[in-house]
């Protein structure tokens, strides 16, 4: 006869005492992944902290009027910019050369990088100086008032056409769309804007 054990006022034998335990222990391997698998699903970023999703409000308030200097949002690390052809863009507020930060010159109608010189147009073209590309840039999402997606920013980063100043913003600091290369231009109405200005 197999040995009797006594569990939690229970009397079973070897072969159910080993049974019991092993499904109390799958149990909690179960709890365990089901907890891992929770917290991987859940973002990384909080909205409204660098990483995560910044919904700013109306275009009409969050842009500067068309071809004026950028506005710098300091939260997301981004500029916004609105050009004179009324083209939109969140421009990541880091050098693609070495990772200065950059500012605007008002002076030049340029951002100009303190570290090593390099410059670049309104929508963040390159212009001049080390850097080997383009400012980098975030999606943006274009949202009437019933929550829809009127407008985004596609693969290539190119500024979006603003159809409609009611329009929310929402720019999405987890989702970086690298500069262009040297040479190479965003949107054809874009190149004419720093010669405007
Ligand atoms: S880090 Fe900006 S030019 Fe070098």
């Amino acid at each position: 006869m197999s040995e009797l054990i006594v569990a939690n006022g229970t009397v079973m034998n070897r072969r159910e005492f080993i049974n019991l335990a092993w499904l109390i222990s799958m149990g909690f391997l179960v709890v365990n992944l089901g907890g891992v698998t929770y917290l991987f699903s859940l973002p990384r970023f909080r909205a409204g902290e660098f990483g995560g999703q910044f919904v700013l409000g109306n275009a009409r308030e969050v842009f500067p009027p068309p071809g004026e200097a950028p506005v710098i949002f300091p939260k997301g690390k981004f500029w916004l910019v609105r050009t004179s052809d009324n083209l939109v863009v969140a421009i990541y507020n880091v050098c693609t050369h070495l990772g200065c930060l950059y500012n605007w010159d008002n002076q030049t109608v340029r951002y100009r990088c303190p570290c090593h010189g390099s410059e670049f147009q309104l929508d963040g073209t390159y212009i001049s100086g080390p850097a080997p590309r383009s400012l980098d840039r975030f999606v943006m999402h274009l949202v009437d008032a019933q929550g829809n997606e009127v407008a985004s920013t596609d693969a290539d980063g190119n500024p979006l056409p603003l159809p409609d100043d009611d329009l929310q913003v929402v720019v999405e600091t987890g989702l970086l769309i690298r500069g262009k290369p040297r040479g190479a231009s965003y949107l054809e109405s874009n190149s004419q804007v720093s010669e405007e200005i």
